[in-house]
């Protein structure tokens, strides 16, 4: 019996869903805990492409339990949509998949404001997936928020979104000069979910609990990443939630103090991209971004907007080991460094003169980080149907040994490609 959280290190799309899908096999839960569908995790399986941007992507195995928990925000047609998508394929997760009764709805009054929002920051948007993340967290935070729960109850349903939608009304018409939503059309929607979700809610905190006591391996599976963790990344670059490990048990409803047997798992590219607005100091705008940028696919899972992309930034990956307490890790899509003459892994900032070895705090410091890289030799085979880590390059290994050493965190595993056979398994994790 063991809990595994994995979590991303940089701005999320470190491939934590093809480590998710290929741990999922030894875990009898996966589960996640925090964000909505603002995460895209991309999974293939036998050349067929599956996005999830709910389910957790283990439910892709038969028979794995499937758990939304208390910190998600829901957009029940985008869930239901997934779960549809699901069956047409085949893969049936109606007995197995429960959504927690404690997360909160995303109403579409959260989507609206969420574009309203952007576009009066101007010039300093946040360049948000749209879907509207921030405001149902918003509300949750400020209490205006309908819970998943409220939907097994009609009348109260009703109620609950007569006074929130009178609320957002008064905002939209007299704050920002919008027409008002019609509360009837959302009402009938949103009581239509319901019928649909009814077998799916559940007190999921409970049933992870007793699952553990019954010894099971549970997965915790991490969306976005630590820099765009609402206390520790880049604020206010940075989504509404919890992505760090902390935020796992706390979404899930798991104690603390009742597991025995953790793991945290950090996902690491072996370069660094981050999608929308912020500051990334090891980006590269000149060629090799654009190198990295096709030679990864690197284009948003959920909006399509192309990642910015840039060397490894080692200071973040050391962050991101000490906020989450990162035990093992798994460096992903090492195969796209292939055909680099010198590789570069940023293993210091420069800031005002002075080299530094930690994500500075403050953020008027993040524009004057100025990498300081280490430079390593780089292989020019195509490595992305090597089946055993020691079949690697010998410069390929290095790499991957070098940021071992640098991180004194062992690589669990190193992935060179999108199939699950693709992965290179130095640890076991389960
Ligand atoms: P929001 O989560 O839609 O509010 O967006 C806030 C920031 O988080 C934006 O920079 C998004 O691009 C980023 N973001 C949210 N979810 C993900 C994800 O799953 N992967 C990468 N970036 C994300």
């Amino acid at each position: 019996m063991a809990v595994s959280i994995v979590v991303g290190t940089h701005w999320g799309d470190e491939g934590k869903g093809k480590i998710v899908d290929y741990l999922g096999e030894n875990a009898q839960v996966v589960a996640r805990a925090q964000g909505g569908n603002n995460a895209g995790h991309t999974v293939i399986v036998e050349g067929e492409k599956y996005v999830f941007h709910l389910l957790p992507s283990g439910v892709l195995h038969p028979g794995k339990v499937g758990i939304l928990g208390d910190g998600m925000v829901v957009d029940p047609s985008s869930l239901l949509g997934e779960i549809d998508f699901l069956r047409q394929k085949g893969k049936d997760v109606s007995e197995r998949l429960f959504l927690s009764s404690k997360a909160h709805l995303v109403l579409p009054y959260h989507r609206i404001l969420d574009g309203i929002y952007e576009n009066i920051r101007g010039g300093r948007k946040l360049g948000t997936t749209g879907k509207g993340i921030g405001p149902a967290y918003e509300d949750k935070v400020s209490r205006w928020g309908i819970r998943v729960g409220d939907l097994e109850d009609e009348k109260l349903f009703a109620q609950k979104l007569r006074v929130a939608l009178d609320y957002k009304n008064l905002l939209l018409e007299r704050a920002f000069n919008q027409p008002p939503l019609p509360y009837d059309k959302i009402l009938e929607d949103y009581l239509g979910y319901a019928s649909l979700l009814r077998p799916y809610i559940a007190d999921t905190s409970k049933m992870i609990y007793q699952f553990y006591r019954e010894g099971k391996n549970i997965l915790i599976e991490g969306a976005q990443g630590t820099m765009l963790d609402l206390d520790h990344g880049t604020y206010p670059f940075v989504t509404s939630s919890y992505p760090v490990a902390a935020g796992s048990l706390l979404g899930v409803g798991l104690g603390l103090g009742s597991i025995s047997n953790l793991e945290v798992l950090g996902v690491c590219k072996a370069y660094t991209t981050r999608v929308g607005e912020g500051p990334f100091p090891t980006e590269l705008r000149e060629e090799m971004g654009d190198y990295l940028r096709d030679k990864g696919g690197e284009y948003g899972a959920t909006t399509g907007r192309p990642r910015r992309c840039g060397w490894l930034d080692g200071v973040i990956l050391r962050y991101a080991a000490r906020i989450n307490g990162i035990t093992s890790l798994a460096l992903t899509k090492l195969d796209v460094l292939g055909g680099i003459d010198s590789l570069k892994v940023c293993r210091a900032y420069l800031v005002e003169g002075e080299e530094v070895d930690d994500f500075p705090v403050s953020s008027h410091l993040w524009d004057k980080c100025e990498p300081v890289y280490e430079e390593m030799e780089g292989w020019e085979e195509d490595i992305s149907s090597v089946s055993s880590y020691y079949d690697l390059p010998s410069s390929a290994q290095r790499f991957v040994e070098f940021i071992e050493d640098f991180m004194q965190i062992p690589i669990a595993i190193v992935s060179v490609g999108k199939e699950r056979r693709n992965t290179l398994v130095r640890k076991e994790i389960f």
